[in-house]
């Protein structure tokens, strides 16, 4: 299984702070059994034509199967992940969004203003996920299923 885990932060790819959320998402794969035989990883500032570009290439070129994506899902006028994913998007699975919101929002009130969303493009899986590496330790375990389900689905089509 080839993946893509990609960093939206401007501070991360301007070297602000350490990206810790790419790492986290590779270890809490690692901890549900998920195995990745090839990882490509990305970490980009939140800019939407290249956030659309990056992530056509790693569905269409680089034909990765599974592409988490991690941060840029709020509200900040600078956030623009879930736009630059649904440009890309063939069919979209709000259900992935749904989840994390009504999951986390028993913990963190503030999970409502994620925007995040998913969908299929070609045979790719494409994921919003948070952040905030602790928010990925709670929300990507709770995706799994479906993950593995849609990655079926597209494999077989
Ligand atoms: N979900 C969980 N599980 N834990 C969190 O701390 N933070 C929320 C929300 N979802 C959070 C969460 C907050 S404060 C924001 S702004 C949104 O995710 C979007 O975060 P992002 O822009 O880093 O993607």
């Amino acid at each position: 299984m080839k993946a893509a885990r990609v960093t939206l932060s401007d501070r991360a790819s301007a070297g602000v702070y350490e990206d810790r959320s790419g790492p986290e998402i590779a270890r809490v794969l690692g901890e549900c059994g998920f195995a990745v035989d090839e990882w490509m990883t990305a970490l980009i500032p939140d800019e939407q034509p290249q956030i659309e570009s990056l992530l056509r290439k790693l569905c269409d070129e680089d034909r990765c199967a599974l592409v988490l994506t991690t941060g840029g899902t709020g509200p900040s006028r600078r956030d623009v992940t879930p736009e630059a994913t649904r440009a890309v998007l063939e069919r979209e699975l709000p259900g992935f969004g749904e989840i994390l919101r009504v999951s986390s929002f028993a913990k963190v009130p503030t999970a409502i203003l994620s925007r995040a969303t998913a969908g299929t493009r070609g045979r790719s899986l494409i994921v919003n996920l948070p952040g905030n590496p602790k928010a990925i330790g709670e929300c990507l375990p709770l995706l799994m299923p479906a993950i593995r389900e849609a990655l079926r689905h597209l494999a077989g089509d």
